[in-house]
């Protein structure tokens, strides 16, 4: 018996990886994280199987599910939105099954930033505008943030940001930008990307409040930075004629000549 924790992806039922497909449909017991997860990928369980929502549990019930499973011998299929990787509480999950010596694999997937970027379709490092994508957060009810983990030093970085769970929290992020950042800096804000309500606005940190007035206040990636909605930016070397690299070396002198015999 084994828990397969899988990354669902951020919304549309086609964003799932063929692995996490088979594994689900491979799964007797299939446990997934309530709203963010669609019905549809649930369609994948196969006939009979046991669904179970975990929104409105606690950590010791979903644990007493899996160990249930585990004394039927029924594999579990573990969903969590967007990427397994960030936020997605299976560290927690994982000591637990760990100390219970239950075995897990984990399939990765497409994470929301991801598919933010993908419906602004932007490109989020570009050369000489920005080279690092920070993923972060602001401090939430339940998530205090470490205290050298603040928007303001990430802002000093110039880098492009991708902030989670904090659209509600719209007014301290602009406030601790800013600075930095300047007023002009590009914003976008979307909701529910990939999801068929999927909903964009696009704005500067000096705008951004006043364009959002009325959206929803959740499930929202906020991206700022230079790269959103960039003035001018340089190719990057990789494509550019002359440029020796070991795929294309550009002479018989070329260290990387012969490499790709
Ligand atoms: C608990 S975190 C889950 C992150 C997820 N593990 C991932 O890889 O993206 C939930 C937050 O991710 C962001 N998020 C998740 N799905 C999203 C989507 N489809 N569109 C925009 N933001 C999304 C929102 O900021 C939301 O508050």
């Amino acid at each position: 018996m084994t828990v397969h924790f899988i990354g669902a992806g951020p919304g549309a039922p086609d964003l799932l990886t063929l692995r996490g497909r088979d594994l689900i449909a491979a799964s007797p017991v299939c446990l997934y994280a309530g709203s963010l997860i669609p019905a549809a990928m649930l369609d994948h369980c196969p006939p009979g199987a046991r669904r179970i929502n975990t929104a409105p549990l606690s950590l010791d019930d979903i644990i007493a599910e899996i160990q249930a499973a585990h004394d039927a011998g029924d594999d579990v299929a573990r969903l969590h939105s967007g990427d397994l990787s960030i936020w997605s509480a299976m560290g927690e999950q994982l000591r637990r099954l760990r100390a219970l010596d239950i075995p897990v694999t984990i399939t990765p997937g497409v994470p929301a930033f991801a598919a933010a970027a993908a419906a602004l379709e932007i490109e989020l490092t570009l050369p000489g505008v920005a080279q690092s994508v920070v993923l972060t957060r602001t401090p939430g009810r339940a998530s205090a943030m470490p205290p050298a983990e603040t928007l303001t030093a990430f802002a000093a970085t110039g880098a492009t940001l991708a902030i989670h769970l904090s659209v509600h929290n719209l007014a301290q992020v602009v406030a601790d930008l800013t600075p930095a950042y300047g007023a002009q800096c590009p914003v976008a804000i979307v909701w529910r990307a990939s999801w068929p309500d999927q909903q964009i606005e696009r704005a500067t940190l000096a705008t951004i409040a006043a364009t959002i007035e009325g959206k929803p206040d959740r499930t929202a990636l906020i991206l700022v930075g230079q790269a959103i909605s960039p003035r001018d930016f340089a190719d990057s070397s990789l494509y550019a004629t002359g440029y020796d690299r070991r795929f294309r070396p550009q002479s018989a002198q070329s260290k990387f000549a012969g490499d790709l015999t």
